[in-house]
């Protein structure tokens, strides 16, 4: 399966790559989380990257197609994988079409998350994250058994800079700007499936199941 999951922040996309990932053995690839790693070791990337993540602006096109194509050449990915949260330009499509071209393969879907504001502010609000192992969990929707401890690995989950109310509404200004035209780029190549991402995790979780079932 290859998959790219495009949506608004907050859409879910994270939290429904990790589903499909688990159950088909194929990694999900997040530029974002990509970009925080880097951020966390120090890395030149990390340190570039740093002032546009943390304002909620795009980390410029150059950096994130070179991530990408490294990481679309690993072994793992040659199974299959979902992207989450790239491409996010029309730019960075443009390059994905040629690294799967000369890669000889093509995309299943576009798995587009239509999600409305009201549900986007309370979702990113009330995320936090295990800084160690990454995996999301929400205050209401879903949190952790003991509270704001990591089911997995036992510590202190974290609120993500770029969760704030000024900067999520900042990232939604970029993604309408920036990354809702792909919307027209993925129809016109006839790979845009529309799920709703205001659907409860199972929910929405099933539905996708059965997309790709067989
Ligand atoms: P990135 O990490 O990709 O953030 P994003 O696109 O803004 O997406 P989010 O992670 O906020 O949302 P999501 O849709 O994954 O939702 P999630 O599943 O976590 O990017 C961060 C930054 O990195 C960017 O601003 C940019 O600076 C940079 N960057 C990344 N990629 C780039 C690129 N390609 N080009 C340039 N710059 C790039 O869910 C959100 C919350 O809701 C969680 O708490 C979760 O538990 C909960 N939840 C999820 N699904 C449900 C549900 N169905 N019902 C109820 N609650 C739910």
């Amino acid at each position: 399966m290859r998959l790219v999951l495009l949506g608004p922040p907050g859409a879910g996309k994270g939290t429904q790559a990790e589903v499909l990932s688990r159950s088909h053995k194929i990694p999900a690839i997040s530029t974002g989380d990509i970009l925080r790693e880097k951020i966390k070791d120090g890395s030149e990337i990390g340190k570039e990257a740093k002032k546009y993540v943390e304002s909620g602006a795009l980390v410029p096109d150059a950096v994130v197609i070179k991530m990408v194509k490294e990481r679309l050449r690993s072994d793992d990915a040659r199974a299959g994988f979902i992207l989450d949260g790239f491409p996010r330009t029309v730019a960075q499509a443009e390059a994905l079409d040629k690294v799967l071209n000369e890669l000889r393969i093509t995309l299943d879907a576009v798995l587009y998350f239509e999600t409305s504001t009201a549900v986007i502010l309370e979702r990113l609000t009330g995320r936090r994250v295990c800084p160690k192992c990454r995996r999301n969990y929400h205050i209401k929707n879903i949190p952790p058994k003991r509270d704001n401890v990591c089911d997995d690995c036992g510590v202190q989950l974290i609120q993500r800079k770029d969760d704030t109310e000024d900067t999520i509404r900042r990232r939604l200004k970029v993604y309408e700007e920036e990354t809702a035209p792909l919307v027209e780029y993925y129809e016109g190549k006839g790979s845009l499936k529309r799920v709703s991402g205001d659907l409860d995790v199972e929910e929405l979780n099933s539905i996708i199941g059965k997309m790709f079932k067989g």
